[in-house]
């Protein structure tokens, strides 16, 4: 305990930035230069995993002091864009591009099985979801005309391919890839997600609302989904002007039916957004990183350090940040 309070106050007092000291403020954690990190996922205040491109896994026990980080055989050059962790041996990782890919470990990833494969051209998985670590989904751009969803009823074991009954997208809509978050499962057979591109909306079962964020362009739109009770979050904005503060965000108060900009934004581009509890929100993107205290109607920023992906623990308080350049932080609050 002595060594965890010593070493933790090392990486404090490193990370303290020229200005003032933040209540709320980013420790950086040993990451891996060189990769590019866009998936995580918390199981407890010492667990997590996080995955991102050369076929990268990294698994942590201890909070973040020590990750064992796996290149995973035979996968070296896929791009692992979300992962979902139920224990500290147990994930699923999904590569995006074509095969699309869905792999599982049972046993802290000594070993890795294909537990869905689809080689048709074309196939572009963006991200998974579970509901209560068992009832899972994932989305992918639109082929033949539809959404790519794929569902799992065994926590990942195996997947079947659905066939969407909600309506076409638009031509020029699709998902992006840039955290895992743009589909949330709501509980088992229901689900929504925020889509980008050329239009950007929210599906919602069965429902269609069109999200005022922006779009028409190819890097713009949502990229990141939400909930928390009734409110929902989505973020987004245009991933090639990450520093413009129009049309990024939006907030729902009555489980996505309708949606208002806040009173302060974030500040940029953000490609995840969390809630830690009802009121404390936190999202981040390649500009940096914010926090809202009032249930995101306004926000802060607490680090002008990009990441990709936030997460807080399934159980416990523990929130993580990973990003480009193998970035690795845990937030302090
Ligand atoms: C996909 O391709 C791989 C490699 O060519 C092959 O081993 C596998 O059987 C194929 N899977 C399906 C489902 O067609
Ligand atoms: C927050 O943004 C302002 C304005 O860009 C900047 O001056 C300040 O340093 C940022 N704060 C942190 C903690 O990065």
């Amino acid at each position: 305990m002595k060594k965890l309070i010593v070493s933790g106050l090392v990486v404090s007092l490193l990370s303290v930035t020229a200005t003032s000291v933040c209540a709320q403020q980013l420790d950086s954690l040993p990451g891996k230069p060189g990769h590019s990190f866009r998936g995580l996922s918390v199981v407890n205040n010492r667990q997590f995993w996080v995955s991102g491109n050369k076929g990268t896994v990294g698994r942590s026990t201890d909070g973040g002091k020590t990750i064992q980080w796996m290149q995973v055989k035979g996968y070296e050059t896929r791009d692992f864009r979300d992962i979902e962790a139920f224990d500290a041996v147990t994930a699923v990782v999904m590569a995006i591009d074509s095969p699309g890919l869905i792999l599982r470990t049972h046993d802290g990833g000594a070993s890795w099985q294909e537990v869905y494969r689809d080689n048709s051209s074309g196939v572009f998985i963006d991200a998974i979801a579970f509901y209560k670590n068992k009832a899972g989904i994932g989305i992918g751009d639109p082929m033949d005309g539809k959404f790519y969803l794929v569902q799992s009823q065994d926590a990942g074991q195996s997947w079947q391919r659905l066939q969407p009954t909600m309506s076409a997208p638009d031509s020029g809509e699709a998902c992006f890839a840039s955290s895992g978050t743009n589909i949330v499962q709501l509980k088992k057979g229901k689900f929504a997600f925020a889509t980008g591109g050329r239009s950007s909306r929210l599906w919602n079962g069965e429902t269609l609302l069109p999200l005022a964020l922006m779009q028409g362009g190819t890097s713009t739109g949502a990229n990141s989904l939400a909930v928390c009770g009734r409110r929902w979050i989505v973020v987004g904005g245009d991933f090639s002007r990450d520093t413009v503060t129009q049309e990024h965000i939006l907030v729902s108060n009555d489980r996505g039916q309708t949606w208002q900009a806040p009173i302060q934004p974030t500040s940029g581009y953000r490609s995840c957004i969390t809630a830690i509890n009802k009121r404390k929100w936190i999202a981040c993107g390649t500009s940096g990183v914010d926090i809202s205290n009032d249930g995101g109607k306004t926000w802060r920023n607490i680090s002008k350090t990009g990441y990709h992906v936030v997460q807080v623990a399934k159980r416990g308080r523990a929130v993580y940040l990973a990003g480009g350049n193998g970035r690795l932080a845990k937030l302090r609050w």
